[in-house]
């Protein structure tokens, strides 16, 4: 299958699909890396591995329509099977997400629906919460809030900060989000029109992991 990424930064997400395409974990290829920003190191990322890179800014548009208008006649230019959202933090119109719905993922700092938005580690941390984590979901209209693929919850330590839990979460990002491509190329992870996320096969999430 082929695939786009869309980036804003460090690309680390990225660079564990590109490392499970080249071992042999994903059948699949990233035909194309967009970012909305220059200069980020998942641009770098992108050129190393030989990956066409896209830069698109929003600041160059007047409106979101324009701008995700532009993304999407870029991106289909590739005729993708599937859409990764690796970081990327400009929030999608709706016209873009229909576009590509039940063929985007996003991945998320925390136990959704548990903390949508931003600032996810600090707000697990003032609430008392004994677990966090990260989730990667089929994206639809409303932010954060499409079908969960998969989750790895982890336990919140005594010595915790923000910091520390967003190092570790983004170590289990690292592992969900090739996964869940996996499954996808793989044709085993789907999202029917009911809305409801299947996932077929034998192959189950390690231990750790959970299919929601
Ligand atoms: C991750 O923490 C992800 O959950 C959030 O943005 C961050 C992207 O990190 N949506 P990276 O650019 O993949 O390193």
């Amino acid at each position: 299958k082929s695939i786009v990424v869309l980036i804003s930064g460090s690309g680390s997400n990225l660079q564990a699909i590109i490392d499970a395409i080249a071992s042999g974990q994903i059948n699949g290829r990233i035909a194309a890396v967009l970012s909305n920003k220059e200069g980020v190191f998942g641009l770098e990322r992108a050129q190393k591995a030989g990956i066409p890179q896209i830069v698109i800014s929003h600041k160059d548009f007047d409106d979101r329509e324009s701008f995700d208008a532009a993304m999407m006649q870029s991106i289909d230019a590739h005729n993708p099977d599937l859409i990764v959202l690796a970081g990327f933090m400009r929030i999608l119109t709706p016209e873009f997400v229909r576009h590509y719905q039940g063929r985007m993922f996003n991945i998320h700092p925390s136990l959704l629906p548990k903390y949508k938005g931003l600032h996810t580690h600090q707000r697990a941390l003032e609430a008392g919460d004994k677990q966090h984590g990260c989730t990667v979901h089929f994206v639809t209209e409303e932010l954060d809030g499409g079908p969960l693929a998969i989750q790895a919850p982890i336990d919140i330590l005594a010595t915790d900060c923000a910091d520390s839990l967003q190092q570790r979460i983004h170590r289990s990002e690292h592992q969900i989000y090739p996964l869940a491509v996996e499954w996808f190329c793989a044709d085993r992870l789907t999202l029917p029109v009911s809305g409801t996320v299947q996932l077929d096969g034998d192959n189950l999430p390690p231990e750790g992991y959970q299919f929601t």
